[in-house]
C-alpha cells in the first residue's frame, strides 16, 4: 500500500476542522484523505438550517478528491470537537466502502486531546458492507 504520514493527515484534519460550519450543533469534525497519487485532500462538516442536508466532513474531503480526479484512497483521519473519539457514522462508512480498500487504515482523534490516537480499518468499523451485485 501507498505510504502515507498519519501525522500530517491528523494535521490536516485539525486545520480544516476550524472552518467548520456548524452553528447548529457547535460540533466541529475535520476529515483529511491521503490519495494513491500521494495528494492528501481535507474537509469539514458543513450544516445547514434544514438540518438533514448537512454534509458530513468524511463526505466532504472524498468528494473533493474524486471530483479533483484522485478517486483512489490510502487512509483518512477523523477528528472532532471535544475529548470523544468521532467514529464516522454509518452513511460515511459506507461511502468510504464503495472507494476504499476494507484495510483502510482511520486515524481518528480530537481537537482538545490530539495526543490520543486510535487506529481502525474499514472493516473493523463496517463489518457487513452493503455491496451492489447486479441480479
Ligand atoms: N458529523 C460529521 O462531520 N461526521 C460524522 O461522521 C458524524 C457527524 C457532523 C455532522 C454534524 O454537522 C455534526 O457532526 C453533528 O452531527
Amino acid at each position: 500500500m501507498q505510504q502515507y504520514d498519519p501525522v500530517a493527515l491528523l494535521e490536516a484534519a485539525c486545520s480544516v476542522a476550524e472552518l467548520a460550519h456548524c452553528p447548529y450543533s457547535g460540533f466541529r469534525v475535520g476529515a483529511a484523505v491521503a490519495t494513491r497519487s500521494g495528494r492528501i485532500f481535507s474537509g469539514c462538516n458543513v450544516e445547514n438550517a434544514s438540518y438533514g442536508l448537512t454534509i458530513c466532513a468524511e463526505r466532504v474531503a472524498l468528494t473533493k478528491a474524486i471530483s479533483e480526479g484522485h478517486p483512489t484512497f490510502v487512509a483518512i483521519a477523523v477528528v472532532a470537537s471535544g475529548v470523544s473519539i468521532p467514529y464516522p457514522c454509518g452513511a460515511c462508512r459506507q461511502v468510504l466502502q464503495e472507494f476504499c480498500d476494507s484495510e483502510l487504515p482511520i486515524h481518528l482523534s480530537t481537537l482538545d486531546a490530539p495526543d490520543v490516537v486510535e487506529r481502525h480499518t474499514l472493516a473493523d468499523l463496517l463489518p457487513h458492507p452493503f455491496v451492489f451485485e447486479k441480479p
